[in-house]
């Protein structure tokens, strides 16, 4: 025990150390242990009545048997709902099933507390939108919050509470195979995404019959792990950990997020989960979070094998005394916190603010009102797999997809063409095109195909082939011979290429990122066989395509579109919706890159190609393939007139940016302009370049348009050398254009 409490102390030590030279953003809020809820009446007379063992209960939560997301521990639930041993269950929906569920808890148990049901619900419940990393390529706020809003329509109509999600680690590391859930590697943008899908989760009022939980997840800085393998290591320092990865969490707590999860990893050396720091003092005293922590699943037990806990017991200590309120799954928080309340090593006070935080959200749920309000046959019916909800992820989809090639604009392919070719093993493949993650959506019927989308649009207009080529994991060339005679044969052909749903996500780190198998060596022959070839590229991370860049004429970042994937694609293809999406994670040339983001630091060294000594490779170009921000139109944009209103301002002022953009194409289309800015010269060191601000925008051919955008203090402002959050007195430059790499600039002074 000696060692539990040397870690206790350590750990207590670690949070005044940490929390006396802690950032104070101006946030800090005076909360007490627990905000008090507007129920707070009620959920004190309930505490009241329960047992030690009742309040321990509510704090454990288990897993169903519909999904299995991680090391599986099966426990018979029945007769510990009954026994009032559980608070929570997760992947468990269905009106029929959740009924029973609610049923036990409320009717069989002696307090009748509902449990509280959750499922990763992260793009779609039924209805599959494309995987977040893509949709944060539509540049669109107002639709990932609507697209959020469908899921939890979807989900609390099949008898969900609450969702594991927004997933807001930021990541740069695209080895990591949980990049597909993220929004990318901007903390600014992946900040206002986690806004937005809280939003669109919650609602207004969660006690609305289709509003659920949302949950934040994965603090802290999982997108951290060291070379991209999940659920390693994270070593960061503070700077880095309040400049890039903290931001979108809260984000997420500022739009009132109602949960938030632990990470596997640690930070500092001390495991998120057993981390007083992350909990007490920076979400709940500084930050003012007054929903509830729950750890990811099994992350109670990993603390042995993190090594800061010797059995299960000193383990679900560390979590309750950190301020984490429910265990996932692990059952240590059962099986041990009756003793350690006991033994004084948890306070019965511990115990009760993690209760009062969990009732309090199944109150604001409405659980206690109507506890059977989400279990409505009626919805569950009706509300989902909607024609608008397919017609909108069909939308989404297309607003996902990034041009990243289109030589001699080979797209879009006309009508009017007499055949087509579609190719690869991702042509005619139901399974992959929804992706990792992918909660309760039919994989195997519900998801349109390309070679469908492609004959949906072409009807019988045009002869449509189809070959598989090859697989995703062979070297046999076994398939090549059919695929280049249906090549040779068409007009245009449409070669899908990419990576298999289960290659990305959870525990789906890849050490190379090229396309698998041998689909290199197919582009080559089809591309031989047929010059009018587009790839359609499907993946769950950017990938390094070097030589895809290199041979194929047009290239179509698609992503795991989702369930309307196909009719999405030929929606592009056919040129009836002209490409607008933009890149939020770079594209290495190859995985030596990695680490490779826009918003990187100068160095003392800065590439000079002139100048060998300076930061470089000597076997490859130092740019990324593709950078942020990135994504081609059938059209072109060209910017004009970079203006500022005024050469320099004050803390008090605004800067109004303006802009010029012109349409010089032959389409209509959209474009999403970027502002970036660089703090020529701080007191720490700043990054080459900040996204502050976007404007998504459409002109039709010929047309032109001026954008504006104000600059105030709060988008100068950073975390100095003392690592208060403020503005320093200096030159700035602003970059506007259509990607990261933008060059276009102008330079005000801050006085
Ligand atoms: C998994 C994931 C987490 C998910 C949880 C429940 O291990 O890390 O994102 O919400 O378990 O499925």
């Amino acid at each position: 025990m000696k060692n539990i409490f040397r870690f206790l102390f350590l750990s207590t030590i670690m949070s005044i150390v940490l929390c006396g030279c802690m950032p104070n953003n101006g946030n800090d809020s005076t909360s007490n242990n627990y905000t008090v809820s507007k129920y707070d009446k009620q959920i004190r007379e309930l505490m009241s009545k329960m047992t030690i063992e009742e309040k321990i209960g509510q704090l454990n939560m288990v897993g169903g048997d519909w999904d299995v997301t991680g090391p599986y521990i099966r426990a018979d639930f029945k007769d510990d709902i009954k026994a009032g041993k559980i608070g929570a269950m997760l992947n468990c929906y269905t009106v029929d099933y959740t009924t029973e569920l609610i049923n036990l808890s409320v009717d069989s148990s002696r307090l009748g507390i509902p449990l509280l049901l959750g499922y990763d619900v992260i793009h779609g419940h039924r209805t599959i939108f494309p995987i977040p990393l893509a949709e944060a390529c539509t540049w669109d706020l107002d639709l990932m919050e609507k697209s959020a809003r469908i899921a939890a329509i979807e989900a609390s109509a099949e008898g969900l509470h609450w969702t594991f999600a927004p997933m807001v680690d930021i990541c740069r590391d695209p080895r990591w195979g949980r990049v597909m859930e993220g929004a990318g590697e901007d903390p600014w943008y992946g900040s206002l995404i986690a806004k937005a899908k809280v939003k669109g989760f919650q609602g207004n009022d969660l006690s609305d019959d289709n509003t659920i939980l949302a949950c934040v997840k994965h603090v802290a800085a999982y997108g951290a792990a060291e070379a991209g393998r999940d659920y390693n290591t994270v070593n960061l320092s503070l700077r880095s950990l309040y400049e890039t990865y903290l931001p979108p969490y809260h984000a997420a707590v500022e739009a009132g997020v109602g949960s938030a999860m632990t990470a596997f990893n640690e930070i500092n050396g001390i495991p998120c989960t057993a981390n007083k720091w992350l909990w007490e003092d920076l979400f709940r005293k500084q930050w003012g979070f007054n929903g509830f922590v729950l750890t990811d699943y099994t992350a109670t037990n990993e603390m042995i094998k993190h090594g800061v806990a010797a059995n299960l017991y000193q383990a679900s200590v560390l979590a309750v005394v950190a301020g984490v309120d429910m265990d996932m799954v692990g059952q240590g928080f059962l099986k041990h916190l009756n003793r350690a309340v006991e033994n004084g090593d948890v306070s019965e006070n511990q115990v009760d603010k993690a209760v009062y935080r969990i009732l309090k959200a199944k109150y604001e749920l409405g659980l206690f009102d109507d506890s059977y309000k989400y279990c409505d046959k009626e919805r569950e019916k009706s509300e989902i797999m909607t024609p608008e909800h397919i017609l909108f992820s069909r939308e989404v989809a297309r607003k996902s997809m990034v041009l990243l090639k289109n030589k001699n604009q080979l797209l879009p392919f006309s009508k009017e063409i007499k055949s087509i070719a579609v190719i690869g093993p991702l042509a005619d493949n139901k399974f992959d095109m929804i992706g990792g993650w992918s909660a309760a959506g039919d994989r195997n019927t519900k998801p349109v195909t390309l070679l469908e989308g492609v004959k949906n649009k072409l009807g019988d207009h045009a002869t449509v082939l189809y070959a598989l080529g090859t697989k995703f994991n062979t070297t046999s060339t076994a398939g090549f011979s059919e695929a280049i005679r249906v090549a040779e044969q068409a007009d245009v052909v449409l070669l899908a290429l990419g990576e298999s749903n289960d290659m990305s996500a959870e525990a789906k780190s890849r050490s190379v990122i090229d396309l698998p198998g041998n689909q290199n060596l197919l582009a080559d022959e089809i591309i031989k066989a047929n010059k009018n070839t587009a790839v359609i590229l499907m993946n769950g991370r950017p990938l390094t395509i070097q030589h895809l860049d290199d041979v194929a004429p047009a290239i179509l970042e698609t992503w795991f579109a989702g369930t309307e994937a196909g009719n999405a694609i030929a929606d592009v293809v056919f040129g009836d919706y002209n490409p607008a999406g933009k890149l939020t994670m770079s594209f290495p040339r190859n995985v030596g890159q990695i680490p490779i983001y826009y918003n990187h630091k100068n160095t003392g060294r800065p590439y000079n190609p002139d100048d060998s000594w300076t930061s470089h490779y000597i076997d490859v170009d130092n740019s990324p393939l593709y950078p942020f921000g990135y994504g081609l139109s059938y059209t072109d944009f060209v910017y004009s007139e970079l203006k500022l209103d005024k050469k320099e301002i004050t803390e008090n002022q605004t800067l109004n940016v303006s802009v010029i953009v012109t349409n010089t194409g032959n389409y209509d289309g959209g474009e999403v302009v970027q502002l970036y800015i660089h703090d020529l010269v701080g007191s720490v060191t700043r990054p080459v370049k900040e996204l502050a601000g976007f404007e998504k925008i459409f002109l039709k051919k010929g047309e032109s348009v001026t954008v504006n955008f104000t600059i105030g203090v709060d988008d100068l402002a950073f975390y100095r050398k003392d690592m208060s959050f403020g503005t320093e007195p200096g030159e700035y430059d602003i970059y506007i254009g259509g990607n990261s790499d933008a060059k276009n600039s102008i330079r005000f002074l801050l006085n």
